[in-house]
């Protein structure tokens, strides 16, 4: 194995309680410090290679304190265990689908051939397996993750708990290993009395509703914990590498009381940092940041602030209300001192004079360019090897973030704004109205790759088109 470092490993106790499921008794840590995710073991002894094997299958967690939810998990937990590799590695996944619907997996972010995406292209019937092989591009660290993509039902399966964190780590990170570095992946969800996942009949009321806005819930979770505490120490500095795994939740994160720098992106870091008091997270966009703890004993918290990306006629009654999402508490060591980094890497710009198209893709609701997704239909043919420019126009009077499968893009405008910072992306909110335009290359693997809003309800309506990359 490599010397990077790897996340400190969060302990599952698992027991089989038949029918290929399983039992979540892990007890939660002392205090309800944040645990991480397992991460997934290489069982591979080749150097450079990844491998192992990532099993979905219904089971049950217990998510609120003594309430058994029937959920669907990856190898037992949710989210499930993290994928963690390094830039160069071969990764080779078994996916064993023990659901009892067809699923994949995505890798979202990750540069790789088309036929290796888990794409709905690609489904794995149910009790079936595949593999995934893909070889992990240099200079594409970060934080991606991974999730089932199947056509109609990703939402569906997704709020049933499959989600799971992926880490690229660059063998010249510069930030130094002597940071603690903490997982968040954050999901909003809603449950019945009984402790069941609420997922209404789409013709029901409320089922119309998660149809409208995307589907929110009340209770917010952190690697499965509600309301955890991440424990610093006065003036130490930790990396929180954040994932927005929610089916529509946007997120408007600030800590009280301190402001913190945000290094990074869905590709990865940032050139340097950028010292702010908040960051909008839309669903699927990741960040990095770096925090730093304040006076010994003092306490705050990491909370979403109100966001409005929703029509007034289905905007919730709570919508305006700030939710606390993890406690930070100061220990009362001794203070430390850390030192950051003030420049990060180079991004290389993506030459916006080389573009040899410019394409708009328009979005309204569940629509986009006024169509729905057909498997059988191209939406946009590019050809390998070029760079082209896409202004994604929303057209209505809701945000709908915007995803593109395995190219990573940089943002050029936001509303006709010049973007102040270079940074690589796969996920970017356009707000009600508004215009954000890209550049991107289509350097290599050629195929057939799915953009959509990541909005669950409205990919599962359709709100998707296929780009083909063509030699
Ligand atoms: Cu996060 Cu098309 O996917
Ligand atoms: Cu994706
Ligand atoms: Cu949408």
């Amino acid at each position: 194995m490599s010397a990077a470092v790897r996340l400190v490993r969060h302990v599952t106790v698992l027991s089989v309680v038949g029918w290929g499921g399983f039992e979540f008794s892990a007890v939660a840590a002392a205090r309800g410090e944040l645990t991480h995710p397992a991460l997934l073991t290489n069982s591979s002894n080749v150097s450079g290679t990844f491998e192992a094997t990532l099993t979905a299958a219904p089971g049950t967690l217990e998510i609120r304190p003594g309430v058994r939810t029937h959920v669907l998990a990856y190898n037992g937990s949710s989210p499930g265990p993290t994928l963690e590799v390094i830039e160069g590695e071969r990764v080779i996944i078994h996916f064993q689908n023990n659901l009892a619907e067809p699923s994949t997996i995505h890798w979202h972010g990750i540069h790789l051939p088309a036929n290796q995406d888990g794409s709905p292209f690609d489904p794995v019937p149910a009790g079936g397996r595949r593999d995934y092989v893909f070889t992990i591009q240099r200079g594409t660290a970060g934080t991606y993750w991974y999730h089932p993509h199947l056509h109609h039902r990703t939402g569906h399966q997704i709020s049933m708990g499959l989600v799971g964190a992926i880490i690229v780590r660059a063998p010249d990170d510069p930030i130094p290993k002597s940071i603690t570095e903490k997982l968040l992946v954050l999901v909003d969800n809603r449950f019945l009395p009984d402790g069941t996942i609420d997922l209404p009949d789409k013709m029901s009321m409320p089922g119309r509703i998660d149809e409208e806005n995307g589907r929110e819930g009340d209770v917010f979770l952190v690697n499965g914990q509600i309301k955890p505490t991440i424990s610093i120490k006065p003036g130490e500095v930790q990396r929180w590498r954040i994932i927005n795994a929610s089916a529509a939740r946007v997120f408007r994160l600030a800590i009280a009381g301190q402001t913190f720098l945000h290094v990074g992106s869905d590709g990865g870091l940032f050139e340097r940092p950028l010292e702010v008091h908040e960051l909008v997270l839309a669903n699927s966009e990741r960040v990095e940041i770096l925090v730093r703890g304040g006076a010994p004993g003092s306490r705050t918290t990491l909370q979403t602030f109100p966001y409005d990306r929703y029509i007034p006629q289905t905007r919730p009654k709570d919508w305006n209300q700030t939710r606390d999402i993890l406690t930070l508490q100061v220990t009362r060591d001794r203070a430390v001192s850390t030192t950051v980094p003030t420049t990060l890497r180079a991004i290389p710009p993506l030459d916006t004079m080389r573009a040899i198209a410019r394409r708009t893709v328009s979005l309204s609701q569940g629509l986009i360019n006024n169509r729905h997704m057909d498997m059988a239909r191209v939406d946009i043919t590019s050809k390998l090897g070029t760079t082209e420019i896409w202004q994604v126009e929303n057209l209505v009077g809701m945000d709908h973030p915007f995803h593109l499968h395995g190219f990573q893009f940089q943002i050029i405008a936001r509303n006709g704004r010049p973007e102040l910072y270079r940074s690589w992306k796969d996920a970017v909110n356009v707000p009600k109205h508004e215009t954000v335009r890209f550049v991107v290359r289509f350097d290599d693997f050629p195929g057939k790759w799915m953009f959509h809003c990541h909005i669950l309800n409205h990919e599962d309506q359709g709100m998707m088109g296929i780009l083909e990359v063509k030699r």
